[in-house]
């Protein structure tokens, strides 16, 4: 074993002298255990030995194990060290960037998972879907499996138009709304034909996901920042200075992504005034409109300028993110165009998909679903306010009336300790400051803790485990 340590270290040294310290180690260790050279189960040595080897940081080795870990080539124990995971060494290349919500690593899991973004995968309502799907295929005409409108099949935008006015106050009529394959797809369309139309820049919140922030850029897009303040997402700034040509902004007003608040009514204002005044458009994520606890949901932006806003809705929490299933309700003399993106993309959804929702929408199964995940949600949040009141007084959560997370806040400093040490214990967690667009100032130190994401059963232990993972008070 010692003599595979020595050969290793020297590999890693090879690797090191590329990169950014941390990064070129994290490379090393992905490709010796992708080569089968660090074999499944082998316990690595301790950061600080491995760092005197290397003479390197301690940290810079911590941090590296730290984040292999909540990305699954490695696991960490206490008391049985660092080893290479079992069964998931992911065998492909190492995905670039950072780690997002929505793109959690998909290769092994640590032992609790409190990342945001997912929602209770196990709460699905197989036996409902079920019935929904027979029944739909059942009744489907022969057409349907035929190449249909590009907007999607006319069934599930009658009932989803009558849904988004009834649960979001959107307004909504069947010929404005374009069936998509989740959120992004979406995104994707409207950039393109934004682009097509000269649109150069779209202004984004200061906090959101890269995600976006990456597809909007990919269609040639720029993203400057809206500035932020206590209130908020400063939109009154729109149209002016750094933000003076933007094209269009997008925005999470129900329930501020990662931060948690909704967007105020003058923020909201200001937003539809700047639109109107600039031909300029608001595209609306919509992500989890259907989680608000306190009171009333907080309706949809949309229905103060139908013409000026478009709304994006997804399945992916309220139901699930593997099932791609999203729509947008278009500004009159935006449908064509998009729908033309679509249709040039891949034409449209899965009909049957589509028909299978539309009868699950149609039965009440999504109201009784969304209100069953509602209650199951909110216990939670409950538990975890109360959890953190009694561990950790001091600490502030917001983000709380609505969603799945919250924002729990940290000393200032501690943020990448706590998740670190937290990666240790077999818990993924993500900070606030991973959300974070690239020119806003940092603002706080918090953890973005997504409490929908375990499963009942393994909820009582993620709690736990998050509760050892916040700094002593
Ligand atoms: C802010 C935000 N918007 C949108 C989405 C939904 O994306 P999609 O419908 O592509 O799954 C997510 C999912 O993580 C999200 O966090």
């Amino acid at each position: 074993m010692a003599n595979d340590w020595a050969t290793f270290g020297a590999d890693l040294h090879l690797e090191l002298s590329g990169k950014g310290l941390r990064s070129g180690l994290m490379d090393a260790l992905r490709e010796a255990v992708r080569s089968g050279r660090l074999a499944a189960g082998v316990r690595l040595p301790s950061s600080r030995s491995l760092a005197a080897d290397l003479g390197v940081a301690r940290n810079t080795v911590a941090d590296a194990y730290a984040e292999l870990v909540a990305e699954g080539w490695l696991t960490a124990r206490q008391g049985s060290g660092t080893r290479v995971a079992l069964r998931s060494a992911p065998r492909g290349p190492a995905r670039p960037g950072r780690s997002t919500a929505a793109s959690p690593s998909t290769a092994g899991k640590p032992t609790h998972n409190l990342r945001p973004g997912t929602p209770d995968l196990a709460s699905f309502p197989r036996a409902e879907w079920l019935k929904a799907s027979r029944k739909a295929l059942m009744a489907a005409p022969h057409e349907a499996f035929g190449y249909g409108d590009p907007r999607g099949r006319i069934e599930l935008r009658t009932v989803l138009a009558e849904y988004l006015a009834r649960a979001r106050g959107v307004y909504a009529t069947p010929e404005r709304i374009v069936v998509c394959s989740g959120f992004v797809h979406g995104l994707m369309l409207v950039g393109q034909v934004l682009r097509a139309r000269g649109v150069r820049e779209v202004a984004v919140e200061s906090y959101g996901l890269d995600i976006h922030w990456d597809l909007l850029a990919r269609a040639g897009l720029r993203t400057p920042a809206l500035p932020l303040d206590e209130r908020g997402t400063r939109t009154e700034e729109l149209g002016t200075g750094e933000l003076g040509a933007v094209g269009a902004v997008l925005m999470t007003p129900a329930h501020q992504f990662p931060l948690g608040g909704a967007l105020l009514p003058d923020r909201r204002a200001a937003a539809v005034d700047w639109a109107r005044a600039a031909g300029g458009f608001i595209l609306e994520d919509d992500y989890d409109g259907e989680f608000r606890y306190d009171r009333q949901p907080v309706g949809a932006l949309q229905g103060l300028d139908p013409e000026r806003v478009v709304y994006l809705g997804t399945a992916s929490k309220s139901l699930a993110p593997g099932l791609r299933l999203a729509w947008m309700v278009l500004p009159e003399h935006l449908v064509d165009e998009v729908a033309a993106a679509k249709g040039a993309v891949d034409w449209m959804s899965s009909a049957t998909d589509q028909l299978t929702f539309a009868e699950f929408l149609a039965s009440g199964a999504y109201d009784r679903h969304v209100r069953a995940m509602r209650l199951r949600y909110r216990r939670r949040r409950d538990q975890l306010v109360a959890a953190v009141a009694a561990r950790s007084p001091a600490t502030r959560i917001s983000g709380i009336a609505a969603g799945l997370h919250a924002v729990l806040e940290l000393p200032a400093g501690t943020e990448a300790s706590v998740t670190r040490a937290a990666a240790f214990q077999g818990l993924a967690l993500v900070g606030v400051n991973r959300f974070r667009h690239p020119t806003a100032p940092p603002s706080r130190d918090a953890l973005v803790v997504g409490y929908a994401t375990p499963s009942d059963s393994a909820w009582s232990g993620a709690l736990d485990a998050l509760m050892r993972a916040l700094p002593e008070p």
